[in-house]
């Protein structure tokens, strides 16, 4: 766990240091069919290009497990964004802890949720200071994490929530429980929605997205909050924003611009998607590269064909329906005779090469979420606050396991 704001700041310049590596994770290998740091690095290029399926998928999943052949320039890499973004974890004391394990508690939340409930709710029982009146949790959904903490505590909650259709459902989750929670619709962006935290708030905020973490931060450190806890995720959500500004000095000075479309590299871990999820991912990737093909043959043209969000109706039973579908409805032509197991073959290695190459930009994956989320914390530290940050739970069990506690002594 990091804490000291010497300590932040350090690893906040080492994380900018390889994030200005930017040939290496900006281009993007599923639209471009070279990258440019493939020339560099030819030894690197061609072992990637031969990896299999399987090869891939193991080192996607752990990244810093290689095999004997891998070359030296990628293990210099993967070893900087290893120790770049090493990071311990929160203790999770037993202090009040028992609350939390009445089979109530965990009356409706399913089996990921609650383990990420009850390891928040335990670094939060650990680490917050006596004498807090209150619990606010911060884009609440259905109030778990507030209700969780207000069974072990005793204290009353406030559960933010901008979907008034979740209101019913969270009062009656915590009416078993005959707890004292309130439940307020309310916009979490609105600059106003800072008053519903005040000096004697504990505010929590499990995967508050973006912009919604940043404004649970500035109400904490606006009211003083006795505690603020926070998981962000979804880093790329600016709200209103156009760009991307980071909250601390420290950050801005460190001149690191982050386009909104580059902040997305902050979550593109989809290990942890179930199985099936995976495999319609990889099939749709594998569609939109066999399309994007079709359309260079058929047109001449060597620049990727973005089909965006694919509309509901994608045909998703045959690769032949999917083209002309997609054909039909970009107004684009397609060659005037093609094979379509052949162009679906043809799709499915350019997505295994696209999946290759984007291994290097895996690696600076968890150093832009760590950057990102260390702006937050030494924003904490410039208002005077202290922070703490480090992981609440296990990868396996979300993969936006980062969390800053700044709890007043
Ligand atoms: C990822 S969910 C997390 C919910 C809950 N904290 C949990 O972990 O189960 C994000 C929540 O933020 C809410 N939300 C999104 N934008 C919001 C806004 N502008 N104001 C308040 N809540 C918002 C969503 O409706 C959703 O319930």
């Amino acid at each position: 766990m990091l804490q000291h704001p010497d300590a932040l700041l350090e690893r906040l310049d080492t994380l900018s240091a390889l994030m200005r590596r930017r040939h290496l994770w900006e281009p993007r290998p599923f639209i471009l069919h070279r990258l440019p740091w493939e020339d560099d690095h030819p030894d690197l290029s061609a072992w990637l290009r031969r990896l299999t399926t399987p090869q891939i998928l193991a080192i996607e999943e752990n990244p810093f497990v290689l095999q004997g052949d891998t070359p030296g320039v990628y293990l210099e890499w993967a070893s900087a964004s290893q120790a770049a973004t090493a990071i311990g974890a929160f203790a999770q004391g037993a202090k009040d802890a028992a609350g939390l394990e009445g089979p109530h508690v965990r009356f409706k939340i399913p089996g990921r949720k609650w383990t990420q409930v009850r390891s928040f709710a335990q670094v939060a029982l650990w680490t917050m200071p006596p004498g807090a009146t209150r619990i606010v949790d911060w884009c609440a959904g259905k109030g778990h994490l507030g209700r969780a903490l207000g069974a072990a505590t005793g204290l009353p909650v406030r559960l933010i929530e901008r979907q008034g259709r979740l209101g019913p459902l969270a009062r009656r989750l915590a009416g078993r429980l005959r707890l004292d929670v309130e439940f307020i619709e309310a916009d979490a962006l609105d600059p106003g929605a800072g008053r519903h935290i005040d000096a004697d708030t504990v505010a929590v905020g499990l995967h508050a997205c973006g912009a919604l973490t940043s404004t649970l931060l500035e109400g904490a450190c606006r009211a003083g909050a006795r505690a603020v806890l926070v998981a962000p995720c979804c880093h790329h959500f600016l709200g209103p924003a156009t760009s991307f500004i980071p909250m601390s000095r420290a950050a801005r000075d460190a001149d690191l611009p982050l386009a909104p479309h580059q902040l997305r590299l902050s979550i593109a871990d989809d290990v942890l998607a179930p199985g099936r999820d995976r495999r319609r991912r990889a099939r749709e990737q594998s569609w939109r590269q066999g399309f994007d093909l079709l359309v260079r043959e058929a047109t001449g043209r060597e620049a990727f064909t973005s089909l965006g969000i694919l509309p509901p109706d994608a045909p998703a039973d045959s690769f032949e329906r999917f083209c002309r579908a997609m054909a039909a409805q970009l107004d684009l032509p397609l060659p005037s005779r093609w094979d379509p197991d052949r162009a679906e073959a043809a799709g499915q290695e350019r997505a295994r090469l696209a999946r290759a190459l984007g291994l290097v930009r895996a690696l600076f994956r968890r150093p832009m979420e760590l950057w990102i989320v260390l702006d937050r914390a030494l924003y904490l530290t410039e208002q005077g606050r202290p922070a703490q940050l480090g992981a609440f739970c296990d990868r396996a069990d979300s993969p936006r396991n980062l969390l800053i506690a700044s709890c007043l002594p």
